[in-house]
């Protein structure tokens, strides 16, 4: 009789460390609306959203992943030679092939590490935290690196009026390991492909090549064919999420083992800061939780807004290491994700 070997980790797992990375460049709703058909008022009211940070220079999702991850790894203390794995949320790395983690993990000197990408859209930081669990629950590694990274703003369309104000750029990576008590929950996820396209590319990669074939050599001057814009039908969106995400909300506080008066701040993910508020009343959480509105100067980051928002709470005071608090991921899939957590320590280099 073959008996094949298994394992067994440490059940109890925690955040042990964060780090966040933000682009230099700030960009206003009255700068964006040099280019874009809309208003400060408007989008500031829609979305709660007055600035962004895209990328200029020499930064790229490369570069803020890698400068995330340091900075993660220097808050959680863990030797970087323990870590037995790199996880990337992200949906704009440049290329399919090669994926982005082997590469963030070869810059931070772990070649030769487990590595791979998840493409979740929004909720990418919530499936790769989820996976991370498990694997040290499974005994697969003791410590796991989890990267939320986008560069939406390569994808962006700045005269698109549902989607041009609401992407930005940035990283957010956590240390996630094993713990004496446990700090995440377990995950409640799901998709709803039936919905897919309410955020989707405007082309997928074979209709995008077929119509730079078609355009090469015609002297057109089309901008877009240089790009895989994404569009969205953001009311699509919003009525998906007003059904779906209270019910996923109330599923995770109940999977957690902890009463919705346990929580003492909420962390969605930041897509809008209308919709945010709204999830926070009809979760019936006391006045005095605070919700995560690092939309308002950051932007929507895709995968990357959790630990962005995580780490922007933490720096300014506003929630502490050791706190618990509710999050959840959720957009493009459509897809969700969310957790209830305990609040690693507050950066030592923080982003800003
Ligand atoms: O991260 C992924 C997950 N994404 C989301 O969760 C996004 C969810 N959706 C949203 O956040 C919102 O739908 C938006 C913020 C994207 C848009 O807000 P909205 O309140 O749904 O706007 P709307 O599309 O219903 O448009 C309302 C009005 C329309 O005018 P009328 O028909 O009332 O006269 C639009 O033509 O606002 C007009 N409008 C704009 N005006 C100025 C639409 N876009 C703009 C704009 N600037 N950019």
């Amino acid at each position: 009789m073959v008996s094949i070997a298994s394992t067994r980790g440490h059940q109890n797992v925690s955040m042990l460390g964060i780090g966040a990375y933000r682009p230099k460049r700030l960009i206003s709703n009255d700068e964006l609306c040099e280019v874009l058909d809309s208003s400060d008022e408007w989008i500031y009211e829609r979305s709660g959203i007055r600035n962004r940070r895209w990328i200029s220079g020499d930064e790229s999702s490369r570069q803020m992943a890698v400068a995330a991850s340091e900075r993660a790894i220097q808050s959680s203390g863990i030797d970087r030679a323990e870590i037995g794995a790199v996880i990337l949320a992200t949906s704009t790395w440049k290329t399919l092939v090669p994926h982005g983690a082997p590469i963030v993990a070869h810059d931070l000197g772990m070649n030769g590490v487990a590595a791979f990408d998840i493409t979740a859209g929004c909720a990418g930081f919530g499936y790769g935290l989820s996976v991370a669990a498990d694997h040290i629950r499974a005994g697969s590694a003791k410590y796991v690196l989890v990267i939320g990274v986008e560069t939406m703003s390569l994808g962006l369309d700045p005269t698109d009026r549902g989607t041009g104000f609401i992407f930005g750029d940035g990283a957010g990576a956590v240390v996630v390991g094993p713990s004496e008590e446990n700090g995440i929950s377990p995950t409640v996820w799901g998709s709803d492909g039936e919905n897919s396209t309410a955020i989707s590319q405007e082309y997928d990669l074979v209709e995008y090549m077929d119509r730079a074939e078609r355009l090469q050599g015609t002297g057109s001057t089309d901008e877009k064919v240089g790009r895989l814009v994404i569009r969205m039908d953001g009311q699509r969106v919003f009525r998906w999420a007003a059904i779906t995400l209270p019910k996923a909300l109330r599923s995770v506080i109940e999977s957690s083992g902890v009463s919705a008066e346990d929580i003492d701040v909420f962390i969605p993910h930041q897509a809008n800061g209308r919709i945010n508020d709204l999830m926070k009343k009809n979760l019936g959480l006391g006045e005095g939780v605070p919700v995560a509105n690092d939309i308002e100067n950051t932007g929507n980051t895709s995968a990357a807004s959790i630990p962005l928002a995580i780490e922007e709470m933490l720096v300014t005071g506003k929630a502490k290491g050791g706190q618990i608090a509710l999050l959840l991921g959720f957009g493009a899939g459509l897809s969700y994700a969310g957790q209830v957590v305990k609040l690693p320590p507050a950066p030592v280099e923080p982003s800003f």
